[in-house]
């Protein structure tokens, strides 16, 4: 697995320090004054690439709070571009009335977010927040708000730290690239955009 690694873009130190801080960030704003003592905070992790970012997040905020899970796929199998989000499973819980914190790992078209926001607001969430690992330098990632922004990379295809390519390599603990090799013994979209 690690043969397959092109670059380190992140590693995992730089990655567990930021991490700290936008979980100081998030548990700042959402304690008093902010928010009401009473307040009643679900943390929702969009699965399966924000698993580990979450799970890590979450334990840097002593702050009670429900988790929710959503499931939503946009790039299934082995393409590296975007086909779009779909909606696979949803075990929310209730969420009406609550301060709802979407976790995704990265921001890229910016789809995932502009269609599970509504989502969370038809649902009756008080508010409704969002937390992304990392944000892709391109203008339709730019030209979505993110509340909390862990890392700005550049428009490059990144696995690990729970980013897959084809459910692959989400174990990885830094964030890196694949050699063009790997993307392209499986027919890579994005790489035969780029070329
Ligand atoms: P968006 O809806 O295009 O903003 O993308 C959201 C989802 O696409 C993310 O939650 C990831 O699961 C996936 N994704 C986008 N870019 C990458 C990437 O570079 N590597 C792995 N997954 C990605
Ligand atoms: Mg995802």
């Amino acid at each position: 697995m690690f043969c397959d690694i092109d670059r380190v873009l992140i590693p995992a130190d730089r990655i567990a320090q930021r991490v700290r801080e936008l979980a100081g960030q998030i548990t700042r704003d959402h304690v008093e004054p902010n928010l009401p003592a009473d307040s009643q905070i679900t943390i929702v992790p969009i699965l399966t690439g924000a698993m580990i970012f979450c799970a890590d997040l979450i334990r840097e905020m002593p702050v009670r709070m429900k988790i929710g899970l959503l499931s939503v796929s946009s790039y299934p199998g082995t393409s590296t571009a975007s086909t779009g989000p779909t909606l696979q499973a949803n075990s929310l819980g209730e969420i009406r009335g609550r301060h709802v914190l979407l976790v995704d790992d990265i921001l890229d078209s910016g789809e995932t977010i502009k269609m599970i926001v509504p989502l969370l607001k038809d649902s009756g969430a008080a508010t409704v927040k969002t937390c992304v690992l990392l944000r892709k330098d391109r203008p339709s990632a730019r030209a979505v708000k993110a509340d909390y922004i862990g890392f700005d990379i550049p428009d490059e295809f990144v696995v690990g730290y729970g980013l897959d390519y084809d459910n692959y390599y989400r174990n990885l603990p830094d964030i890196v690239t694949l050699r063009r090799e790997i993307l392209d013994r499986t027919g890579s979209e994005l790489l035969k955009s780029t070329v």
